[in-house]
């Protein structure tokens, strides 16, 4: 009858928690019951643990070419420290080379996912450029084939990633037209380029200048412009990162006026100020956006706790830290972006082991609102005929993060020495053990790409 039968756990989903057992059978969700027996299959006794859906991890950048380099987890490291952290999907975010089509972009990422994954991925596809208008008319092509949303840069000029107001507002058009997602990274370019150039003509070059070229009114300013747009053409919109405590506030106000927009944090911005950048390791620490300030930290996490945020995803875009060293003496040399993959899920179950929020928030903002949001209609939570990715969670394991203790390839991590109170025990992929007690047990190729459904 069943596979694998996790037996006497505490089931969690975002609107309850109960005991039960769980019945795996072909990789699904086959029972959700007590009592469950099969001789023929292998039973696990889960006693004493919490059995939650395997995290959506829907921010990341596995292998991109970015600031010079190539961030340093590809697709086999950056999925296998997905796994031994509770992470059973991961959306990347291939870059459309100027001039390529979407499946240009797409097609030979997910060949080399399908060749390395170890757990399952999907795309967010980003633009940069339109190619004369057939990349709108493409963008249904590509929903048709499972990539259902879409990426737009407001930062990023020099490196050609940027999208102008009129890309960026006929993308969103086209977005709604075809039923997808249209993601944004919010920061105004113009007055980042604007303080880089004024520090560096002072000499002002640490890690610390970073922070100040890219300061909380940079973001907010680029969140109220797209919200500005995504609510005048009446068109959802995906925030990525946010950072900053106007721009949230400006995209909760419009959600309560009933516009769709959808806001994603990440844990760096719950857990650092710009404080870090101070620091001699400052580098380590750069990504865009920055860590803001306590009060922008305080504002994400009153959001967190009331419903103003739909998604924490972790945006990892590690780079090693003899790449983070470049920008020693010029902060602009530092490649940009943090780790975080292994330590998302972690990290938000032990806010809510330590009773932060509840375990049904976790599970609500890191699997079953990246998956309803995206169109993952396998994922995202325990029920009958849902994928069986899943998560036991040990509410007494205590934890402290080293960057030896982690299964990516970086050789550092800003989360080091970071205690959690709690742990994933166990990770299953479709029905798959890959994750046991510290241990990646998974095979790389394992990981399927995730077609999804476009929005209604
Ligand atoms: O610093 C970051 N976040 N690097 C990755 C690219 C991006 O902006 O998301
Ligand atoms: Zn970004
Ligand atoms: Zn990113």
């Amino acid at each position: 009858m069943f596979d694998l039968i996790l037996k006497n756990g505490t089931i969690v989903t975002s609107r309850e928690t109960f005991p039960a057992d769980i019945g795996i059978k072909d990789g699904k969700i086959a029972a959700i019951a007590t009592d469950l027996t099969d001789d023929k299959a292998e039973t696990v006794d889960v006693s004493g643990k919490l059995v939650l859906p395997g995290a959506i991890d829907a921010h990341t950048h596995l292998a991109m070419p970015f600031g010079g380099t190539i961030s340093a987890d590809g697709y086999l490291a950056g999925t296998r420290a997905a796994a031994c952290g509770g992470v059973t999907t991961v959306f990347d975010y291939p870059l459309q080379r100027k001039g390529n089509t979407i499946l240009q972009t797409i097609e030979p990422k997910k060949a080399a996912f399908a060749e390395e994954a170890c757990v399952d991925f999907a795309f967010h596809c980003c633009i940069t450029d339109l190619n004369d208008g057939a990349i709108l008319d493409e963008m249904e092509e590509a929903v048709a084939e499972g990539i259902t949303s879409f990426k737009c840069f407001f930062v990023y000029k020099k490196e050609g990633m940027m999208v102008d107001d009129k890309t960026f507002a006929r993308i969103l058009i086209r977005g709604k037209e075809v039923g997808a997602m249209i993601n944004l990274h919010a920061e105004n370019p113009d007055l980042i380029d604007l303080y880089i150039e004024q520090f560096k003509a002072e000499g002002k070059t640490s890690a610390w200048y970073h922070y100040l070229s890219r300061p909380e009114f940079v973001e907010a300013e680029a969140d109220k412009r797209a919200i500005h747009w995504a609510t005048h053409l009446d068109a959802p919109l995906y925030i990525v990162h946010m950072a900053d405590k106007e721009g949230l506030e400006a995209a909760i106000a419009a959600r309560r006026e009933g516009h769709e927009i959808y806001i994603e944090t990440c844990p760096q911005y719950l857990e650092f100020t710009s404080d870090v950048y101070k620091r001699d390791d400052g580098r380590n620490f750069v990504c865009s956006p920055p860590m803001k300030g306590q009060e922008s930290l305080e504002a994400l996490w009153r959001a967190i706790e009331s419903g103003g945020i739909d998604t924490v995803a972790t945006d990892h875009c590690p780079f090693q830290s003899y790449e983070k060293d470049w920008g020693k003496d010029d902060f602009t040399k530092i490649p940009n972006g943090c780790m975080g993959i292994e330590n998302l899920y972690p990290y938000m179950l032990s806010a809510a082991n330590t009773g932060r929020i509840s375990f049904g928030k976790a599970v609500e903002l890191c699997a079953e609102n990246p998956a309803k949001i995206f169109g993952c209609t396998e994922k995202g939570t325990l029920a009958i005929g849902k994928d069986a990715d899943i998560v036991v969670y040990d509410p007494e394991k205590d934890f402290t993060v080293t960057a030896c203790g982690m299964h990516s390839d970086v050789d550092y991590t800003i989360w080091e020495g970071k205690t959690f109170h709690g742990y994933p025990v166990r990770t299953y992929s479709r029905g798959k053990l890959v994750y046991r007690d510290g241990e990646f047990v998974g095979t790389p190729g394992w990981g399927k790409f995730v077609k999804r459904a476009p929005r209604k």
